[in-house]
């Protein structure tokens, strides 16, 4: 494990920790990918066989061991129970690599500033330790919330990027992009 990803492994805010996922989050990964409700604007993140969220933790842990970063569980602080997922990815966005910035929460847990805040630690380690690349959000138009999530952690509205994604149109969020 190289120290910048031990360094990652574990991130904290006010009320929330934020863990590198291990494989006792695979039950948390398969019931929040499973529920229709959290997967509404991206169906085509949505799990419908437990091997599949056994594939997706085994894509989120080779990109841990690949980069040193990845996907976080947010839990609360004293807490066992996962509240859902907050992390980044490198992908190619127009031909020119980025890092998307991902937050999916159990829908029991919507609605209290949980994504918000875990984003804002995301967005801020990036800004200290990340990669220098600039940070993007996907989000389709109709997902108000995960707009404001996007806006909360620091990013703005890039509508030049805008994309054709898995589900259909996708509004660009980004920070930290060159002039
Ligand atoms: C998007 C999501 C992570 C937000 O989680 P959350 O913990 O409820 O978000 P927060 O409580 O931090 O709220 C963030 C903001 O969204 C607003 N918001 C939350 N739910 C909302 C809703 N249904 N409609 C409109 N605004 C909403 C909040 O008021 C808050 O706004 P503010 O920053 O102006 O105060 C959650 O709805 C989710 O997991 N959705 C399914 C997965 C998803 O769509 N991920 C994004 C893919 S791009």
């Amino acid at each position: 494990m190289s120290d910048q990803s031990s360094a990652a492994e574990e991130l904290r805010t006010a009320r929330l920790s934020l863990r590198r996922p291990t494989e006792a989050d695979i039950d948390a990964i398969f019931e929040i990918h499973n529920d229709p409700g959290a997967c509404l604007h991206n169906p085509s993140d949505a799990l419908a066989r437990f091997e599949e969220a056994e594939e997706l933790y085994q894509r989120w842990n080779d990109q841990w061991q690949r980069c040193g970063y990845g996907y976080w569980v947010v839990r609360r602080h004293g807490s066992d129970q996962q509240l859902g997922f907050c992390g980044i990815k490198p992908m190619d966005l127009h031909g020119r690599q980025v890092l998307n910035l991902f937050y999916r929460f159990a829908t029991s847990a919507w609605g209290q500033g949980f994504a918000g805040e875990a984003a804002g630690e995301v967005t801020a380690w990036v800004s200290r330790r990340g990669p220098e690349l600039p940070l993007i959000a996907r989000v389709r138009p109709a997902n108000i919330a995960s707009q404001r999530v996007a806006i909360r952690a620091g990013l703005t509205r890039a509508a030049h990027l805008d994309a054709i994604g898995c589900d259909g149109p996708d509004w660009i969020y980004a920070a930290k992009l060159p002039n």
